[in-house]
């Protein structure tokens, strides 16, 4: 299942988003925000990332203002991937080789065809499975465990 969630600076661009994957028939969960009222970033991210923690949701895709605080906001999730994209090159490389499970994106940043292009790419890619990048996602396993003991 994939989980939306986005502030107020991603909720337009978010509406745009979910449109194009209600068009493609594309079963989401959404998080929220559900108006263009100011919020705070970290609460949308954890509530996404708990999604994924929780095996509700496999992959995610947030947006805020520039998709910076977002993505930090994910990050410190255990298990949470999150990968700012700007590009679909950068999109198809975050699943292929990072196997990121978080797409991040910034509404002020992205017009609605980029970023429908790059839910695409993101969504369509899958991780590539190969040794070195297994053994590099491993070792960001480690840090965690290491930063939680
Ligand atoms: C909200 O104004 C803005 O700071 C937020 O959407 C995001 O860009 C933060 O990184």
């Amino acid at each position: 299942m994939l989980a939306l969630g986005c502030d107020h600076g991603g909720y337009a661009l978010m509406q745009e988003v979910k449109a194009h994957l209600e068009q493609q028939g594309i079963a989401y969960l959404d998080f929220g925000c559900s108006s263009p009222d100011s919020v705070d970033y970290p609460d949308y991210a954890v509530k996404l990332g708990k999604s994924i923690q929780d095996g509700c949701s496999n992959l995610g895709i947030l947006i805020c203002g520039t998709g910076i605080g977002i993505s930090i906001a994910a990050n410190k999730m255990t298990g949470i991937r999150a990968a700012l994209c700007s590009d679909c090159f950068s999109a198809q490389a975050a699943r292929e080789h990072n196997d990121a499970n978080v797409l991040v994106m910034g509404g002020r940043v992205l017009g609605p065809g980029l970023a429908c292009k790059i839910v695409d790419t993101f969504l369509q890619s899958s991780f590539s499975g190969d040794e070195r990048h297994v053994r590099r996602i491993e070792k960001i396993t480690e840090i965690e465990q290491q930063e939680e003991a």
